[in-house]
């Protein structure tokens, strides 16, 4: 089955680059046939794979082949992809060292490689998640429980009822995850203050209101759409000096401080107490992989931590104790295997090399006369083509034509198509390619 497995793989990324990025829509009517009630009995594992590769693989998005510019996903390394072949043979509960040593070391050993690569604090510990939402979640749950227990409240045994007031800053241009995050730990999606942003969406320094020890302050390395970074080095001393717990949300941005060309654009990050991030956007470890990090891991393990009678406490960092979940995919595994095989090299090379891929895409557009809605600090481009219609109406072309995806967005009032060039598998000839066919598409 395993070999059948390969097999289909490797025909489905040799295809990937001959194929339309987005599945035709008869490869996505064709899915139908994987409908039905369930059979009464059995189907052999062979069928049950023919079916997904003869209807799944066609409608699947090419998202690995180096053209696909969509939302800020990355590709899957090579090294990264075999590491999870190999983990869903394992399939090891990553919960306990009991369950899995292998994986427990391996999270252990990625989760410092990473602290190291952002230059965070020394002590600095975290959880392998599924992704920012779920990094933000679980940092902030730390911010929660590190404020009210210095307010002498138990918030994970007392909950939110009667506990004293946390202040929550956040920008206008805060990531709608972190909202969320805020809204499923009782802290509120509306409760929070808003500080207004400049031109490229960064936090405006001078509108930050009155910070205290009962304050979480939420900055964000990397707009989803712009790419700006607000200004840290600016906010993050004083809101330190006033005790306000400072969290960044740096999904991709982050990944910034591995390159020496770009690591200003980080400053006074280092100085927060939580941070966000995704394996799975610029490093390129394949979906699904984010990592929570806290200054003082002991504030992420009480918010996290629960007993049992059957639960272990070893001599060991138990995943389980710093995670939302109980049971967990060793996604760490896939982690250590991205980063071991690029290397710190290998990490700045990804963030310099998609970041020249999106200047190219800028100043193409600009030349053909569209404008460029931001400045392109990192690897994200914003692009009108004209009026809304018209924008819109380049987008649905270009995803029709195939060669290349851009979504949409709406940036500060214009409509704008997005380029956000995250996989490491964008080569050249793919920007070429890719800004021909938007110039095609924008074409009246
Ligand atoms: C700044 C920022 N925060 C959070 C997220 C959410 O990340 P995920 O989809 O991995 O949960 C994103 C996703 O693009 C993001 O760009």
């Amino acid at each position: 089955m395993l070999k059948r497995a390969a097999r289909d793989a490797l025909d489905y990324l040799e295809g990937e680059d001959l194929r339309s990025v987005a599945p035709s829509p008869k490869a996505v009517a064709a899915l139908s046939a994987l409908r039905g009630p369930l059979p009464p009995g059995p189907t052999s594992p062979e069928a049950v794979l023919h079916l997904l590769h003869e209807y799944g693989s066609p409608a699947t998005v090419a998202k690995t082949g180096g053209r696909f510019f969509g939302f800020v996903n990355g590709g899957c390394l090579p090294a990264a992809l075999a590491a999870a072949w190999l983990v869903s043979a394992w399939d090891q509960n990553a919960a306990f060292f009991v369950q899995s040593p292998t994986a427990v070391v391996l999270e252990e050993i990625a989760l410092e490689w990473v602290r190291e690569l952002l230059g965070l604090p020394e002590g600095t510990g975290g959880a392998v998640v599924t992704g920012a939402t779920m990094a933000n979640f679980s940092a902030l749950a730390a911010a929660r429980h590190a404020l009210l227990a210095r307010a002498g409240w138990d918030v994970e045994s007392e909950g939110l009822f009667g506990a004293p007031p946390i202040t929550v800053v956040v920008s206008e241009e805060a990531h709608a995850t972190v909202i969320k995050a805020l809204g499923l730990l009782g802290m509120g999606r509306n409760r929070v203050l808003r500080v207004p942003v400049d031109g490229q969406g960064r936090m405006r320094a001078d509108a930050v209101p009155h910070l205290d020890a009962q304050t979480i302050l939420c900055l964000q390395a990397g707009n989803v759409n712009s790419g700006a970074f607000d200004p840290a080095a600016a906010i993050c001393p004083e809101a330190r000096a006033a005790g306000a717990w400072i969290h960044v949300d740096g999904a991709f941005g982050l990944w910034a401080a591995v390159s020496p060309e770009y690591r200003k654009l980080t400053r006074g990050f280092d100085l927060a107490d939580s941070w966000a991030t995704d394996a799975h956007k610029w490093p390129n470890i394949g979906y699904d992989c984010g990592i929570a990090l806290v200054r003082d891991p002991e504030t992420l393990r009480a918010a996290m931590s629960m007993e049992a009678a059957y639960l272990i406490q070893g001599e060991h960092r138990e995943p389980s104790y710093y995670n939302p979940e109980l049971s967990r995919r060793a996604r760490g595994v896939e982690l250590w295997a991205g980063l071991r095989s690029l290397g710190r090299s290998g990490m700045a090379e990804i963030v310099e090399r998609t970041s020249a891929h999106a200047r190219r895409f800028a100043a193409g557009l600009r030349s053909a006369g569209f404008e460029v809605l931001n400045d392109v600090v990192i690897n994200q481009v914003l692009v009108s083509f004209g009026s809304p219609e018209r924008t819109l109406r380049t987008i649905a072309r270009l995803q029709a034509e195939g060669t290349c995806w851009c979504g949409s967005t709406v940036w500060q009032g214009q409509t704008s198509m997005r380029i956000s060039v995250s996989s490491w598998a964008t080569g050249s000839e793919d920007v070429e390619r890719s800004l021909a066919a938007m110039l095609k598409a924008a074409e009246e």
